[in-house]
């Protein structure tokens, strides 16, 4: 078993005396499709071989004792007294207070938590944490949620406490994930379909710039608002409801006039990405990852351009990506601000493209990058029920 799921089911044995389930919930890349989630478009995520492990029963009490093998810390609570705290309890909390907010009832249970997911990396840490216990929780009271459902409650639930008006991405990949599989995610429907990533000669590297972001700083909410006000006035363009109704800048464009700087810029890298994702699904589909990665490089332009999400550091590890022949296409991925680019690299020269990359960041900034070989995994699952 994992050193990891090893530890947290040893420190909840030294705690707590019932037997416990474990449960893993998985962290999630995205190839392409970067802010859109929230603004009708498809996104390209997959659930990734880093998360979190859920030891967890029910103890036939009010009580509910949560221990976090990360922070070291202990927190109890009791079932429907959930309240806004502070730092990691707040995604736990919230989700119970969603469950609370059901017609299903939770009772009291015992759990402890840990993960190799790190914070602020855009590997979606929240939403691995969030899905994780929402879905022990769903099993071990026997709630029968489905998967969506557990994402969308999930949503709802980081919307609430952290106060991260996120998109449906990050909770429904982890999930939903499946081994070997990109999920192409219609974020209007809420619906998926799968499809195989299978280029035997790549590997998908993340660089981790050590810069860590924080989305609860304000900055995401911002740029949802701003998508926001700008779709409100796009809408005066007939037939248009959502963004993705709008095929082309122009239409945009019509508006300037009426639009901040700030609202164009948005409205029109969340236009110009919906296209690209469009586009990169059929390069997937065709084997063509040249083309694909040349997207990806694109949307870094958007993303740091336009939407203002980047930083010196996501735009350096990106030009030292795009200067190395063997790495196809790069660009930050997640929230923005910090945390990882995703590279996909040729397999026969991964090791030293990742290296030179890393090399040039740390002579840069003075930061020594980390740099994960990721695969693509199942999403959320019961590991073993020791019951
Ligand atoms: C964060 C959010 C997602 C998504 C990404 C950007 O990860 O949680 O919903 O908006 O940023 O694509």
């Amino acid at each position: 078993m994992n050193q990891i799921a090893t530890a947290v089911l040893t420190e909840y044995t030294s705690r707590f005396t019932s037997k416990p389930r474990l449960f893993y919930s998985p962290g999630r890349i995205n190839l392409i499709g970067e802010h859109i989630d929230y603004n009708s478009g498809y996104v390209m995520p997959a659930a990734i071989n880093k998360g979190i492990y859920y030891a967890i029963a029910a103890n036939n009490t009010n009580n509910i004792n949560f221990y976090s093998l990360d922070f070291t810390e202990a927190y109890s609570t009791t079932v429907n007294s959930f309240e806004k705290k502070e730092g990691w309890k707040n995604y736990l909390l919230s989700v119970l207070k969603e469950f609370e907010m059901l017609p299903k009832s939770i009772g009291g249970f015992d759990c402890v938590f840990g993960g190799d997911i790190p914070v602020g990396s855009g590997m979606s840490s929240s939403a691995a944490v969030e899905g994780g216990l929402a879905f022990a929780v769903n099993n071990i009271f026997n709630l029968q949620l489905n998967r969506k459902e557990l994402a969308l409650l999930c949503q709802r639930a980081e919307h609430n406490y952290p106060n991260v008006k996120c998109g449906i991405m990050d909770m429904y990949a982890s999930l939903n994930g499946k081994q070997g599989n990109v999920i192409l995610l219609d974020c209007d429907k809420v619906t998926h379909e799968y499809f195989p990533f299978d280029f035997a000669d790549y590997q998908i590297v993340l660089i981790n710039s050590k810069v860590q972001h924080s989305l609860a700083s304000g900055e995401y909410n911002i740029r949802r608002n701003n998508c926001e006000t700008g779709l409100a006035v796009l809408k005066q363009e007939p037939g248009i409801f959502t963004f993705r109704d709008i095929k082309s800048v122009e239409i945009v464009d019509r508006y300037k006039n009426e639009l901040s700087a700030d609202v164009y810029n948005c409205c029109k890298y969340v236009v110009e990405e919906i296209n690209r994702t469009q586009q990169a699904g059929a390069l997937l589909k065709q084997q063509n990852i040249e083309a694909f990665g040349k997207l990806m490089f694109e949307t870094h332009e958007g993303l740091s351009r336009l939407y203002k999400v980047s930083c010196a550091e996501l735009d350096f590890l990106t030009a030292q990506a795009k200067a190395n022949p063997n790495v196809v296409g790069a660009r930050l991925m997640g929230g923005g601000f910090g945390g990882c680019t995703i590279n996909i690299i040729h397999k026969n020269f991964v090791g030293d493209a990742a290296a030179s990359i890393g090399k040039a960041y740390q002579q840069q900034f003075n930061i020594a990058p980390e740099v994960y070989f990721v695969e693509i995994c199942d999403g959320t699952n019961e590991l073993i029920n020791t019951v």
